[in-house]
Order: C-alpha cells, then structure tokens, then sequence
C-alpha cells in the first residue's frame, strides 16, 4: 500500500471515529431505553366534584377516587400514561368529540344522544338517580312531590335533564355538584337530582343536614368516552377493563371506593 493510499485510509477512520465520538457526546438525551419507547399518553378530562369517582383530595390536592383509579389500571394493563385533566362537566363529551382529550372518565352515563357524538366502552358501573332533601323537609318524599319545587342540579347531567322534565320546576344548574349540596343545605334550593352514589357520598357523615327521599330513579351505565371510530384506543380501553376483571383488581377497586363487591353480573353484563 502506498504511502498515500495509508494516509487517506487514516483520515477516513479519523473521521469516523469522530462522527462516532462526535454523535455519541453531542446527543445528551439518550435514546429512550427499551420500556419507554412509544408509550403513549392519553389525556383523562373529568369533572371533579363527584365523589367517590372523581374528587380533588383537600388535604393533598391530589385528584382521586375510582375513576381515576380505574383509568389509571387501565393504562397499566394497557400500556399507557394517563394526563388528568379538570373540567366543566358540560364540556367533557365536546372535548372528546374534537379530540381536545383523548377520553372522558368522569361518572359519564352512556345514552342515545351521547353516543351520536361519541363511543363508549363496555360499561363499568352500574348507577340511578336520587333525590336529596333537608333532613327537616317533611313534604318531599317522592319523585311525586317535586312539581312546582326549586330542583338545584349540575350541568350537563342526566339529573338535570330529569329534573326539567318535571312540571312545574324551577330548576338551577350549578357547575360543580358541592354548590348543589350548598344551595339546599342555604335553602335556596329544595331538592338536589342527582346521581346515587354520589349522593351517599355527599351524606355520609352530614346526617344532620341531608336525607334521600323516594326511590331511585332511572337505572343507568356509566361508560368511558372515546372519540368516535378511535377504534385502536377503545378497543385498549375494553380489553383493559376485561382484564381487570378477569385478575380480580377490578372488584378490588370497587371494593376500596364502595366497600361493597361489585355486582355478580358486571355492568351491561345482565343479557350475557
Ligand atoms: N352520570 C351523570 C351524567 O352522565 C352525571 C355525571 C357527572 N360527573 C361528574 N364527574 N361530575 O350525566
């Protein structure tokens, strides 16, 4: 070989040994390793005065409660973070619908009207509505009995819905369901629709203040929603759902959230 032929041998590996050295230094942020490559986040948009769903932790300020749990395990199963995001009730299934989030976890009841805008998962809980009064209202003691009465409800909800189907009623809308509970507790409001579990929620520990009255009105599913024909993210969502229910951490967080066993048949399970 050629004195000259050995020299521009040398500098081409020079340069490759710089390129190598150069591209290793120059490139701080390592490739991600192996388990962090392409896992992907979903934004959760939910409204959080809905306890034991969804609700902002006084103490830690911290979102929680079964919903968010539940996504959360989902994503584990599934392979993906979750981002929460807090928002009006009323805009939750518009944001899913534009795909401003990736999907709504928030105590959503899945209904006709709803499903022309979004899809929905197999359900996940089985819910009604309730009628919540003051303790010392001796008058209400029914769906019968709320013609003509001040109704306070939250936005959006199917509690608001039903409750302006009722003749007569003066029905307020509140944003959040704990100005609901404030307004009847104040007096300007005498009943509170709204959804069951959430009512219990409410009460519990607030006896003095307020009662469930009458029996519990329209049986109803809560689903998750996905924007329509997302077929790849609902179809993780399901088979996230039924793995849980299969490894038994479903039945779990329904125990930790409602201290009861979930239903023997599971949600929108009944004609299976
Ligand atoms: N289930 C009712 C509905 O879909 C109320 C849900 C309210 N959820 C909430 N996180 N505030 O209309």
């Amino acid at each position: 070989m050629s004195r000259k032929a050995i020299k521009s041998l040398l500098i081409i590996m020079l340069i490759g040994l710089i390129s190598v050295f150069g591209f290793g230094c120059g490139n701080e942020q390592a490739a991600p390793s192996e388990n962090e490559t392409e896992k992907p986040t979903y934004t959760v948009a939910f409204e959080a005065t809905f306890p034991p769903f969804e609700s902002k932790d006084a103490e830690t300020g911290e979102f929680v409660g079964f919903d968010i749990d539940l996504i959360r395990a989902i994503g584990e199963e599934e392979g993906f973070d979750v981002q929460l995001m807090e928002m009006g009730f009323d805009g939750i299934v518009a944001a899913v619908q534009t795909g401003n989030v990736d999907l709504g976890v928030s105590g959503i009841t899945i209904r006709e009207d709803r499903l022309e805008s979004v899809d929905f998962s197999t359900p996940y809980y089985h819910s009604a509505l309730s009628i919540v009064v003051r303790t010392d209202n001796d008058t209400i003691k029914g769906v019968e009995d709320l013609k003509g009465k001040r109704i306070a409800v939250q936005i959006g909800t199917t509690g608001a819905d039903y409750a302006k189907k009722i003749e007569g009623a003066k029905v307020t809308e509140y944003d959040a369901v704990t100005d609901c509970f404030l307004e009847l507790k104040n007096g300007g409001a005498d009943a509170i629709v709204n959804d069951n579990p959430v009512n219990l929620n409410y009460i519990k520990g607030n006896e003095q203040d307020y009662k469930i009255v009458g029996d519990t009105l329209e049986s109803e599913y809560y689903g998750i929603a996905v924007k329509k024909g997302n077929k790849e993210l609902l179809d993780k969502i399901n088979s996230g759902l039924q793995k849980l229910k299969d490894n038994g951490k479903f039945a779990e967080l329904y125990k930790k959230w409602f201290e009861v066993d979930p239903p023997e048949y599971l949600p929108g399970e009944e004609n299976a």
